[in-house]
């Protein structure tokens, strides 16, 4: 497979513009509107609570919570919601890995490793989005033939203006969807158990006011910005605080740099749940903002709101390890000693 000279590995609504972004993002946008996801809170509790009980099991053992727990719960709602059978999701959970760690020598698939080391990772990454290709073009089949009420029908059988999306649109749809629908919630949750480890202090102020877990979500998802940048291209001459950008030049969006100013956040470096407000744009901004948002804010929260109440201890019993890689990231192992009542 190759990418036919464009810069881009996949073609997802994040490198699409104009009316064509807009009738795509409207497509699956009523999945992940406030109203919608509501109907599908039920559910992902009792995900949730599956998850704390499995914590339970796990008292007072040392656990890899990024690897064995985080990494597991936001995977199940997304897939679910898109319509891949669970006996899938470890295939779907290692090409994620792969696919945001192909810099990372953890994930990254050795068998494409040639060449100097920006080739192999660009070898290593299109050798990953073939098998997402072999994998949803199957699913894709199977929808057409026998549609469900999943997001998988919807993209397999989408007409926009009369016609059918085309395949390597369909594909970049169903990638995002299926890799950042859960990798960036995951970290998320890391961040937060990291930091219920780290500042004694917060297990006990959460618990004694619940009305607090939203407050805390949004400060990890500050804290963690899991998509650390994307990049966009000027469409006019311009200035930015005395700095020229002429129309066609590329701008680096550094989320999580973003995140740390220190003109909107005092003291940006020090976790805080008492921001408010808490202006962070982990999700990004305007017409490209994070499609999961809503979805990704009620996962956390209904897990931390099963969790909290029940969570006696949390320790860390060993250094947070970050994946390596500029894009897409988080904790790739957080090891950890919980009890839990
Ligand atoms: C903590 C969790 C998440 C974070 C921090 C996050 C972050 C982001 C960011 C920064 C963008 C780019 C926004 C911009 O360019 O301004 C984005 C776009 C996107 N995200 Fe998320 N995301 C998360 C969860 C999810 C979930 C659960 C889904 C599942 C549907 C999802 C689907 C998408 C899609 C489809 C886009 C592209 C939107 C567009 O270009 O129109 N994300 N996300």
């Amino acid at each position: 497979m190759s990418t036919t000279g464009s810069p881009n590995i996949v073609r997802s609504l994040v490198h699409i513009d104009g009316e064509e972004h807009k009738s795509l993002r409207a497509l699956t946008q009523s999945w992940f509107m406030p109203n919608s996801i509501l109907k599908l809170e039920d559910r992902i509790r009792s995900l949730a609570r599956a998850m704390v009980a499995k914590l339970q099991q796990h008292n007072g053992k040392v656990i890899d919570f990024s690897g064995a727990f985080a990494s597991q719960y936001p995977l199940h709602v997304i897939m679910d919601i898109l319509g891949v059978p669970q006996e899938d999701f470890p295939r779907i959970l290692a090409l994620t890995y792969e696919m945001f760690g192909s810099e990372d020598e953890e994930y990254t698939r050795d068998t494409v490793r040639q060449g100097d080391a920006s080739s192999a990772t660009g070898n290593a990454l299109l050798s990953v989005v073939d098998d997402f290709r072999e994998y949803f073009e199957s699913l894709n089949e199977a929808r057409r033939k026998d549609p469900r009420n999943d997001v998988a029908t919807l993209l397999a059988n989408a007409v926009i203006n009369g016609q059918p999306i085309d395949d390597v649109t369909r594909l970049g749809y169903y990638v995002i969807i299926a890799a950042a629908g859960h990798h960036t919630v995951s970290s998320s949750t890391s961040v937060a158990m990291w930091a219920l480890c780290r500042f004694m202090e917060l297990l006990p102020q959460l618990q004694a006011n619940r009305s607090l877990i939203p407050h805390f979500i949004d400060e990890c998802l500050r804290f963690a910005s899991p998509v650390h940048h994307f990049m966009r291209t000027a469409t006019a001459d311009t200035n930015i605080r005395g700095r020229k950008i002429r129309k066609g030049d590329w701008l680096m969006l550094c989320y999580g740099s973003a995140n740390r100013d220190e003109e909107v956040f005092p003291s940006p470096f020090t976790f805080n749940i008492d921001r408010r407000p808490n202006p962070h744009i982990a999700f990004g901004v305007g017409g490209h903002v994070c499609l999961g948002r809503h979805l990704a804010h009620m996962e956390m929260r209904i897990l931390f709101d099963e969790l909290i109440p029940r969570l006696q201890r949390a320790e860390l019993v060993g250094e947070i390890e970050y994946m390596e890689s500029n894009f897409v990231c988080g904790p790739k192992h957080l090891p950890v000693r919980c009890m839990l009542q």
